[in-house]
């Protein structure tokens, strides 16, 4: 009915997609945008040439998938099925049932209450790695994003098993996730080569990595376990919290695929979005003296706390656009159980349904000068005039990002830790491209080099 297309929406021809699979694992953003420029704001595609898709940057569409008919959307086989290969079934790669006794029970973790306890914590670890980083910035220009991949997995691992990982041991697990959603992409754009990896070595590979990943996180928390009872990290909350429905607690097994999933889903994230809001502060430092300005008026020189932290409005505008311009999930994936319609748009059960959020941030008919770093666009009137998925980098209805509220108090921290203390630019002041694999990365380093604040 229509000419072999997925449905009634803008096609990819099935041979570009193929042609194009080889793009799409370099930077399938690139494509993605190559698409959207020549088809308009959704269109189909058979990702890796075979499994029909449907991308939308549509807001009315993207909120129809997340919260309108949700229950018609379940996340795909690629978190589903291939994740568990990877990271067990937990929260994240779970639905139904199983996900909202999950949600439930972790939701008691990201409380404000709990959050408001953690910061404390949170404040001596980052004093911590302040010193570290003080002591790695008069040696010289620093790689951002390193730097910040080592910050937020030691939050991260602080606030889940209240203890402290090795330099040695945060690279190994900042090393193995980024292999392991790397390999993951590679078998979502090139599905026809998972005979393949699995016959050359390379699924056991990933999966040895994996282990030994798992390895490090376990001994921290058997270590914890022994510890006992402790500080109010999430391990505590995991431990003794009961199921709503049975009264029971989480298994031992499960509460290591939670605390591991958790440890991967808050740490690239932020870590790369830190890294980009530097990228983007260098870039525009009159926004730098803006944030210095805003920290002595609101905090002064009393400590930080979950109040004055949520009266920094100046910069979390900034937050916000640098999220609107990087998100670190640039897409969601979905698959439709039944046929539906959306806004004229046929959607087939069976397809890959994908609310593309970098394209989303960029969608001409809800921003403007879309490439341009303008945090006014969050000004409270802007903000409110705009549809609410047009601005998604948390995703949106039920699934919406657990840690968000932590997120975002993580990376304010460090953001006032920084900026009341240096100055800072790129010693190439050139674009730094990007390198979407699982999440946003930027491709190389973000070589920066600080000086004390004028
Ligand atoms: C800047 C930082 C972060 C961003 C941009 C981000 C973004 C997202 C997005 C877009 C989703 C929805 C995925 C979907 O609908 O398929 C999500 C889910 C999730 N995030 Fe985050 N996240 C961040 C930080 C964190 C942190 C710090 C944690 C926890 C420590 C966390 C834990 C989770 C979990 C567990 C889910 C799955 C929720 C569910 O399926 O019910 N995230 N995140």
């Amino acid at each position: 009915m229509f000419e072999g297309r997925i449905t009634n929406a803008p096609h990819v021809p099935r041979g570009r997609a193929v042609l194009d699979s080889r793009a799409m694992v370099r930077n399938p953003v690139a494509v993605f945008e190559k698409y959207r420029a020549r088809l308009g704001p959704t269109f189909t595609v058979h990702f890796g040439g075979v499994k029909p898709s449907l991308v939308s940057t549509d807001p009315v569409v993207v909120e129809h998938v997340l919260r309108g008919n949700r229950d018609n959307y379940e996340k795909s086989d690629i978190q589903v099925e291939r994740m568990v290969e990877f990271q067990g079934k937990g929260l994240v790669n779970s639905h139904g049932e199983v996900w909202l006794r999950q949600r439930k029970l972790l939701a008691q973790g990201f409380r404000s209450s709990h959050l408001t306890k953690l910061l404390p914590m949170q404040q001596d670890v980052l004093q911590e790695l302040m010193n570290g980083f003080d002591h790695d910035v008069r040696q010289g220009p620093v790689d951002v994003h390193q730097q910040m991949v080592r910050f937020t997995l030691r939050l991260v691992g602080k606030s889940m098993f209240g203890r402290s990982m090795r330099d040695e041991e945060l690279a190994r697990i900042g090393e193995t996730i980024s292999a392991i959603q790397a390999f993951i992409l590679r078998q979502i754009v090139q599905p026809w080569k998972i005979p393949w990896f699995r016959f050359s070595g390379l699924s056991e590979k990933h999966q040895q990595l994996r282990r030994d990943g798992d390895a490090i996180a376990l001994r921290h928390i058997q270590a914890r376990l022994k510890e006992g009872v402790g500080d109010n990290d999430f391990l505590r909350i995991l431990l003794e919290a009961r199921y709503h429905d049975t009264g029971q607690p989480m298994s031992e097994a499960m509460v290591l695929i939670e605390s591991l999933q958790l440890l991967v889903a808050g740490n690239e994230t932020s870590s790369n979005a830190l890294t980009w809001i530097f990228y983007l502060l260098a870039r525009h430092p009159q926004h730098i003296l803006a944030i210095r300005d805003e920290i002595a008026s609101v905090i002064g020189e009393d400590a930080v706390d979950f109040r004055n932290l949520h009266q920094l409005e100046g910069t979390m505008r900034v937050l916000d656009e640098a999220l609107r311009l990087y998100p670190p999930f640039w897409m969601i994936d979905r698959i439709a159980l039944q046929d539906d319609e959306i806004g004229g748009v046929h959607i087939p059960a069976g397809t890959l349904v994908i609310p593309y959020i970098y394209g989303t941030h960029r969608n001409p008919e809800h921003w403007q000068d879309v490439e341009s770093f303008d945090p006014r666009r969050f000004d409270p009137e802007r903000r409110k005039a705009r549809h609410p998925f047009a601005y998604i980098p948390f995703g949106g209805g039920p699934r919406m990002c657990i840690g968000n509220n932590m997120a975002i108090m993580q990376m304010l921290m460090i953001i006032v830790a920084t900026v009341r203390k240096y100055d800072f630019r790129l010693v190439k002041d050139e674009a730094v491209e990007i390198q979407p694999m699982m999440l946003l990365r930027p491709r190389g380093a973000v070589t920066m080099s600080f000086r004390a604040a004028s």
